[in-house]
């Protein structure tokens, strides 16, 4: 950290553009309109009130069925479907705001560059350049027979595709000059021609002659997001992310992923200044501490109960059917019979102790789970980002509804505020910029 105490501050919308909560006792009228976006142009606006730097908005294009083998589970409980574009729903919320981030996640095994360039540039410059881009390599073999292929690449190719997919992309923005529209009436020339390109990209993977047909996105390049885990995802994060997101529990984890990955930007020769890591978060509010205990009891109760949730989820990410296995048997006796093509460091992260059963496995969180009053969260993340070393955190809160928004951005986020540990303003009118400003 260079002496600034802030974090920067960011959501992650798990279940992308699909049903978020739709059968609590807050979930308003979600059931039936959750697919008009006045939803998510209420929550886009509270999270600009409290100044977050970005929301990511998830996205996978498949009906699972890897847990029973079958669709059950995850139709009858709106689990990953159904789920619209989450380009479209970018296009709503930047429309509705005029400082925050917005950035669909976009898979590289699923688009050509020519038309993820030109979609990412399209929304920098209907956004004065607010627009990102997660750059995901797609995981379950169902998404993959959705576009005319037999199931994935291995996991190690994909950020080999995903590397020329985003060098492709990157010269495709660059195929203009920034000042290469003069819209000069005077001459007559709109565009100088001498200032656009072809980029005649020839790779392993694509081919793209440019240059773009759009005008040059705000930015230059647009915000990159990326969320590796493994070894070879944490190289192509390292080399490429302008933030960088993480599961992790402990502030150990966070430092070793930290430490690890902007060693990786020094060494690809960034400067890691430039690379902010936010660790993903799921705080506990109540009003008082007593109350928000009570909450987190309630819902550690609840997924211990139901472990069918959870283990249907690790189905959604690996393909792998967990429904035939005793839930309460050690996982010494099953952990051979599991491996994935699909989130390789997701499993191995649950897997991994074989003491353990898949009962706990499902009761597992990814995120930090700091418990208590705004107050007491606000101080606890600030001592935890504080002996981390930076950079913030990635909010993911669920089933996500207005309630669960309005204690963050409208509880939290003050408390944070007036400790000095998040912004109170935006720095730049630019996503990179304001990534960049501390
Ligand atoms: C916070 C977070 C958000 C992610 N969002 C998506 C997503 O929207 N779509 C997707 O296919 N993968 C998503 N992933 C998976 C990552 O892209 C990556 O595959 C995963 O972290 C495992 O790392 P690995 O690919 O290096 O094994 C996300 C991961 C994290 C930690």
């Amino acid at each position: 950290m260079n002496g600034d105490r802030r974090m920067h501050l960011a959501w992650f919308l798990g279940n992308g553009f699909g049903v978020h909560d739709w059968k609590s006792q807050w979930r308003g009228t979600a059931a039936t309109d959750w697919m008009n976006g006045e939803f998510h142009v209420d929550f886009i606006r509270a999270l600009e009130r409290a100044c977050f730097d970005y929301l990511i908005i998830e996205d996978s294009a498949y009906v699972p069925d890897g847990y029973e083998k079958s669709m059950r589970y995850y139709l009858q409980n709106a689990r990953a479907v159904p789920k619209h574009d989450p380009a479209v729903l970018a296009t709503v919320m930047l429309s509705a705001t005029r400082n925050i981030g917005v950035v669909p996640t976009l898979a590289v095994t699923e688009y050509q560059p020519y038309l993820l360039a030109r979609l990412v540039a399209t929304l920098d410059n209907l956004s004065d350049g607010r627009a990102g881009w997660n750059i995901v390599t797609g995981s379950s073999d169902r998404a993959a027979q959705n576009y005319g292929k037999k199931g994935q690449p291995a996991h190690d190719l994909r950020y080999e595709i995903a590397q020329e997919m985003t060098d492709a992309v990157c010269a495709l923005w660059s195929s203009w000059d920034a000042d290469a529209v003069v819209a000069d009436l005077e001459a007559e020339v709109f565009a100088d021609h001498t200032k656009v390109r072809s980029v005649d990209f020839n790779g392993r993977f694509f081919r793209s002659r440019g240059p773009l047909n759009t005008a040059p996105p705000p930015q230059g390049r647009p915000a990159l997001i990326q969320a590796g885990g493994s070894s070879a995802g944490r190289e192509f994060a390292a080399r490429n992310a302008d933030s960088i997101i993480a599961a992790a529990t402990s502030v150990e984890e966070m430092k070793e992923y930290r430490d690890d990955v902007l060693g990786r930007a020094e060494a690809a020769g960034r400067d890691p200044a430039e690379v902010k890591v936010l660790f993903l978060c799921t705080p506990y509010l109540g009003e008082t501490h007593a109350e928000a205990v009570d909450r987190k009891k309630r819902h550690d109760d609840e997924v211990w109960a139901n472990p069918e949730a959870g283990l249907a989820g690790l189905g959604f990410i690996t393909d792998i059917d967990f429904s035939p296995y005793d839930v309460d048997t050690p996982l010494q006796d099953l952990a051979a019979k599991f491996e994935t093509n699909g989130h390789q460091s997701s499993l191995a992260a649950r897997l991994g102790d074989p003491g353990r059963t898949l009962r706990e496995v499902a009761a597992q969180t990814h995120a930090v789970e700091p418990v208590g009053t705004p107050a007491e969260v606000a101080d606890e993340l600030g001592k935890m980002i504080g002996e981390v070393g930076g950079d913030g955190v990635l909010f993911v809160a669920g089933p996500l509804n207005r309630r669960v928004v309005a204690e963050i951005a409208d509880g939290l986020v003050p408390e944070l505020q007036v400790r000095g540990l998040a912004r109170t303003s935006y720095d730049s009118p630019h996503l990179r910029g304001n990534l960049a400003s501390f």
